[in-house]
């Protein structure tokens, strides 16, 4: 018995769905814990494409159980829209392999036209560059006390109560702040029940089931979403998510003891992206930059804006580590580097004469960092076609091994490209010893 977190340690986008993809093998349940449909990833299998935002991907094998926990909010149509293409597909969502934390807040309508207006007032430089899918005010409203859960969906009476004072609210910033046409109380409502029945037999106590797995010896599988940098208290506030991105979210976000996780797995991108605004201090706006944005087909997942390039970060993967706990990194998309002449990673950040070694709390400084190379030598040779980690070009174990020794963490996975095959499993987290 094991269980086991994922997180990402970047911007997000570290290749997390091809690493939870592989260690679902291995697991009897598979848990989100956290975000919502800003996140998306793609899987091809049997030729067959699967773009999940919401449902864990565990759902591609029918053995297994998954769990959507408190901490993941809902866009019910989002939902039920991705459960519709997986039945068109062959693979039925039925409440036996599906679990929904009655606790989980959905996303509402007026959060999505509010996360839009409020970007679109920003100014320039304020910009996040969020992903438009009402994620910050969910989450405005969680903590505020006054968001929906989907376990108001079974209480018509008490939804239509919650619908009503938050459409009075939301209308009037709509229309007052905003400028823009004010929604419907009774449309809303109509939608929302209709939501409701085709979800409620989802709905249950996902911190109960997990204890029960847990007890009866079962794999769980925790799945981030996002990356450590875009964490609400730890990244690089305001140009973040809105929900706790890091390991220990596993716990809040399922209703899950910590004593009980026995490994946190780093997915670490062998260089670095980033969607949206905000400081990245080993940006590359140069040829460089282009070509790994274009061989790594460097293109969001939810919203398809073209990600920001730049060399691994040191600095941001001991943050990383520090911050989750790691014990074991993934390190994806290695073979995008093959090809350069030589590889640089960022070991520390200069700022008016300091050395920096963490990721500063300030975002002018944090803008205002420059980042410190060491240079590794590259290696020409495709290596997507490497099954064993001793076979890869000497400069490309060297870099792993600089890699390890910097964070003080092993690589436990290296991932080689795309495909499942494509991947070292050097280590399985289920199996290690706490
Ligand atoms: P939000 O989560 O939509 O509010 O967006 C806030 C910031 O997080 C923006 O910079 C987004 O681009 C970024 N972001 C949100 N989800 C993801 C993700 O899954 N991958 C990468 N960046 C993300």
């Amino acid at each position: 018995m094991s269980s086991v977190v994922i997180v990402g340690t970047q911007w997000g986008d570290e290749g997390k769905g091809k690493i939870v993809d592989l260690l679902t093998k291995h697991a009897d349940c598979i848990v989100r814990f956290q975000g919502g449909n800003n996140a998306g990833h793609t899987l091809v299998v049997d030729g067959q494409q699967f773009i999940f935002h919401i449902i864990p991907s565990g759902i591609l094998y029918e053995d297994k159980r998954c769990m959507i926990g408190n901490g993941v909010i809902i866009d019910p149509a989002v939902l039920l829209d991705e459960i519709a293409e997986l039945k068109d597909k062959g693979l039925p969502v039925t409440p036996q392999r599906l679990l929904i934390s009655e606790n989980a807040h959905l996303i509402m309508e007026y959060h999505k036209q509010l996360d839009l207006a409020q970007e679109a007032a920003r100014s320039k430089g304020k910009k996040i560059g969020t992903t438009g899918r009402g994620i910050g005010p969910c989450y405005v409203d969680k903590v505020g006390r006054v968001g929906i859960k989907i376990g108001d969906l079974l209480d018509k009476s008490l939804l239509a109560d919650k619908l009503q004072a938050n459409i009075d609210e939301k209308n009037f910033l709509l229309t007052k702040k905003f400028g823009a046409e004010p929604l419907s109380f009774d449309l809303l409502l109509d939608h929302v029940l209709a939501y409701g029945e085709q979800l409620t037999s989802y709905v249950g106590n996902v911190s109960l089931e997990l204890d029960t797995a847990r007890k009866a010896g079962k794999h769980i599988l925790f799945e981030g979403a996002q990356g450590t940098q875009l964490d609400i208290d730890h990244g690089t506030y305001p140009f973040v998510t809105s929900s706790n991105t890091v390991a220990g979210n596993a716990c809040n976000g399922t209703g899950f003891g910590p004593v009980h996780i026995d490994a946190v797995i780093g997915i670490l991108k062998a260089y670095t992206t980033r969607v949206g605004e905000g400081p990245f201090p080993t940006e590359l706006h140069d040829q460089t930059g282009e070509e790994l944005q274009k061989k790594g087909g460097e293109f969001g997942a939810t919203t398809g804006r073209k990600r920001r390039c730049g060399w691994l970060d040191g600095v941001v993967a001991n943050d990383a580590v520090r911050l989750n706990g790691i014990t074991g990194l993934a390190i994806t998309k290695l073979d995008v580097l093959s090809g350069q002449k030589s590889i640089k990673m960022c070991t520390s950040y200069k700022l008016n004469g300091s050395t920096l070694h963490a990721m500063p709390s300030s975002i002018d400084k944090a803008t205002g960092v420059q980042p410190l190379y060491e240079e590794h030598p590259g290696w020409d040779a495709e290596i997507d076609g490497v099954r064993e980690f001793d076979n890869l070009p000497a400069q490309a174990k060297d870099y792993i091994r600089r890699i390890e020794d910097f964070t003080g963490v092993e690589a436990t996975i290296v991932s080689v490209g795309p495909d499942r095959e494509e991947t070292l499993l050097l280590k399985n987290p289920f199996e290690a010893e706490k």
